[in-house]
């Protein structure tokens, strides 16, 4: 059964609709952490549009399962993630304008880049995750930079299920590349996009080692509360 990783990035992002105090992300990660996930995720982006540093340095200090901090080869963010050390790094592409991650980091095309804050991470004593696209290419690339985990983006999968189209290819993507992943010695991860509805057909992946789940989980605790939406997540993974 995969585990659950819960991105509580949201949090942020409604007190930072009024610049104010409420609702505290260290607060959600302890929540999410009593309701029975695995890990706490969250996102530095380099314009601190939801998670600042003070709550990064919190959240560290808060979390007793394990933090996943996402972040961009930025170098100024690379050295907090060294300040910090969270227990794992995973390295998202980012672009200013974007709403959310739109897509898998091109490790083939920034090679050395990748390679050079792998290791700089390593260095720290922190692991590192690749978030990528279900492409041989990236997997061998993941592998070749230094990585020993990947998270697939499962946002292709999640949008053709979403709008009731066949996601039969998306999902057979997936399924071939954690396999392919898992051959090539890396623990194999998923994320992004994923809901109560389409989250099934993720878990169910032979070898999937943990699912990450930050949008659908904070919008269902508005109506049910977070202890109650990250276990109804568990169940579901379950
Ligand atoms: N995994 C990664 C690497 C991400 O960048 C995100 C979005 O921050 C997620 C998982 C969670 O995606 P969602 O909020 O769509 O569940």
């Amino acid at each position: 059964m995969p585990k659950l990783g819960v991105n509580i990035d949201h949090v942020a992002t409604v007190r930072e609709a009024r610049k104010t105090f409420e609702p505290d992300p260290v607060e959600a990660a302890l929540q999410a952490e009593k309701a029975g996930c695995d890990g706490i995720v969250c996102h530095l982006r380099k314009d601190r549009r939801h998670i600042n540093d003070d709550d990064l340095g919190s959240i560290k200090e808060a979390v007793t399962t394990r933090l996943n901090l996402e972040m961009s080869v930025d170098p100024q963010i690379v050295d907090i993630a060294c300040g910090t050390k969270p227990d794992q790094a995973t390295i998202v592409p980012e672009n200013r304008r974007e709403v959310t991650t739109e897509g898998g980091l091109d490790v083939a095309g920034n090679f050395d880049r990748v390679k050079e804050v792998i290791s700089s991470l390593a260095a720290c004593g922190i692991e590192v995750s690749l978030f990528i696209d279900p492409e041989e290419e990236q997997v061998k690339a993941t592998s070749e930079a230094g990585a020993k985990v990947l998270e697939f983006h499962t946002g292709r999968f999640c949008e053709a299920f979403n709008r009731g189209e066949d996601y039969s290819k998306e999902l057979e993507d997936i399924v071939r590349m954690t396999k392919f992943a898992i051959q090539e010695g890396l623990t194999a991860c998923a994320g992004h996009g994923l809901n109560y509805q389409n989250a099934g057909p993720i878990a169910r992946i032979e070898g999937m080692h943990e699912l990450n789940i930050g949008h659908s989980i904070i919008s269902r605790a508005v109506f049910v509360g977070l202890y109650e939406a990250v276990r109804e997540m568990k169940d579901l993974i379950k």
